[in-house]
């Protein structure tokens, strides 16, 4: 369902590639989600060079095997591989040599000390640009980075002997959603270009030439796009945020969540809404931190979004709280079925993912785990190596007392519960997800 979506986007593409004017190589520096969605852009016959510090990531792309699951992309980057159009290398030089327009798209995560955006791996793309860059080059930030960050980068390449006349710096922030990152990437919304540069922009303007008819081309300056991209993703943790508390009110009032979520998504000025276990991922925890911090170095106290994130936290212990009510406080030695692992369906991020809150939760209390996600299992073995992993949601279910959902993975909705009755102990079940039939479980 998702390929032929997938499928039939691209169909459009092709059709739009004619539109295709700009010419030269696009190099992508980072091959994680946001890379490697974005060296599909050789889907518009685009020569793309992708590098990556960690070289055996590299190696193993060219052999067509990801480091990460997304949808439709595997087929997408080996296809590009082996039609020569998509290259990879371990040598930076080569990637600056080569690539007109360089997009950095490496990780910015959350410095868990410091709660700071840890820009090393910006830092270290700007010593290696620095010492690379002879010739014009326009420098695009797709990561996502703190208000300011691309001002920081032109002083540093000037300071640090790069010609003036040799870059320009583009902001070009990215919203895909893991789980659907090819479809939100090709089918924008939005494409939002913060520049100086006339030419940069105008570059920039060829190369999404494609999507041009169908997407809305917002021309900016860095700081303003860097901030579009924090606001972006504030916004949609308040969203979230809100919704998820009217779920905890929901469960004293016994009123349908789900009903009053459909009913406020009718109202096109609030949109869909979903309740869950909490917001997780790589993204909306670190991004909406950074920009408390953003506005506590500008004096402002950013209070809404503060809220967002202590009743995310809040939220996080729900699913635990709601387990040990059910067991009358008594949960030891009790075996609990955990579906789904990943913060989210579609993909087998576990960052911040609200299982490993729970896991965490339920290990202190010595109940007995088992677990089951079609794709995530494997990061969270090295995390909680003292978990059951199971090959099947009926296998973990089997035997146990409660299962729990956590991820809406399509297969969940069609859970047996007759099956699941026969399989475990009766066992109580907690949709965290707010997906089976029976409404508020
Ligand atoms: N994942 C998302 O859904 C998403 C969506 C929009 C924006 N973003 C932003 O995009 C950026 C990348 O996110 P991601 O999820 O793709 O990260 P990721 O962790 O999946 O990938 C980052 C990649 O960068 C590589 N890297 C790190 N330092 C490097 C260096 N010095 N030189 C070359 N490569 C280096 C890593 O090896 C890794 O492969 C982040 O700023 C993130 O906030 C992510």
């Amino acid at each position: 369902m998702m390929h032929s979506k997938i499928l039939s986007f691209f169909c459009i593409f092709f059709y739009g590639h004619t539109l295709c004017s700009f010419t030269g190589t696009i190099g992508v520096i980072g091959t994680g989600y946001v890379g490697l969605t974005t060296a599909c852009l050789a889907e518009w016959n685009y020569p793309v060079l992708c590098f990556d510090c960690d070289e055996q990531k590299i190696m193993n792309i060219q052999k067509g095997v990801l480091p990460i699951y997304e949808p439709g992309l595997e087929e997408l980057i080996t296809k590009n591989l082996s039609l020569g159009r998509l290259q990879c290398t371990t040598r930076f030089e080569e990637l600056v040599d080569r690539a007109s327009i360089i997009f950095i798209t490496v990780g910015t995560p959350l410095n868990q000390l410091t709660q700071d955006i840890d820009l090393s791996a910006i830092e270290s793309v700007a010593r290696d640009l620095s010492t690379h860059i002879k010739e014009y080059k326009i420098i695009v930030i797709k990561s996502t980075v703190p208000i300011g960050t691309a001002a920081w980068l032109e002083k540093f390449l000037c300071e640090n002997g790069v010609s003036r006349a040799h870059f320009d710096i583009v902001s070009n922030p990215e919203f895909l959603r893991e789980g659907s990152a090819l479809e939100d990437f090709f089918e924008a919304k939005r494409i939002v270009i913060g520049t100086q540069s006339k030419k940069a922009l105008n570059l920039m303007r060829d190369l999404y030439g494609p999507l041009l008819p169908h997407t809305t081309f917002l021309v900016t300056d860095n700081i303003t796009a860097e901030s579009i991209k924090y606001a972006s993703n504030a916004f949609l943790t308040l969203k979230v945020s809100f919704i998820n508390e009217f779920a905890t009110l929901c469960d004293q009032t016994g009123a349908n969540i789900n009903d009053i979520a459909y009913a406020l998504s009718l109202d096109t000025r609030i949109g869909p809404l979903k309740p869950g276990p909490g917001f997780g991922g790589s993204c909306f925890p670190k991004d909406t931190q950074a920009l408390l911090n953003i506005g506590r170095t500008h004096n402002v106290d950013l209070l809404t979004v503060h809220a967002a994130l202590r009743a995310n936290e809040q939220r996080k212990q729900v699913a635990f709280k709601k387990l040990q009510k059910l067991f009358d406080n008594n949960l030891t030695d009790k075996v609990v079925a955990i579906l789904g692992l990943s913060f989210k369906a579609g993909t087998d991020d576990i960052r911040n993912s609200p299982s490993i809150d729970l896991i965490e939760s339920l290990l202190k209390h010595q109940v007995y785990i088992k677990a089951y996600d079609p794709k995530a299992m494997e990061h969270m073995k090295k995390l909680f190596p003292m978990v059951t992993y199971c090959a099947t949601l009926y296998e973990a279910v089997a035997g146990s007392d409660a299962l729990v959902i956590m991820t809406e993975w399509d297969e969940f909705k069609k859970i047996n519960t007759e099956t699941i009755v026969r399989t475990g102990n009766q066992p109580l079940i907690l949709d965290m997800r707010y997906m089976l039939t029976a409404g508020n479980a």
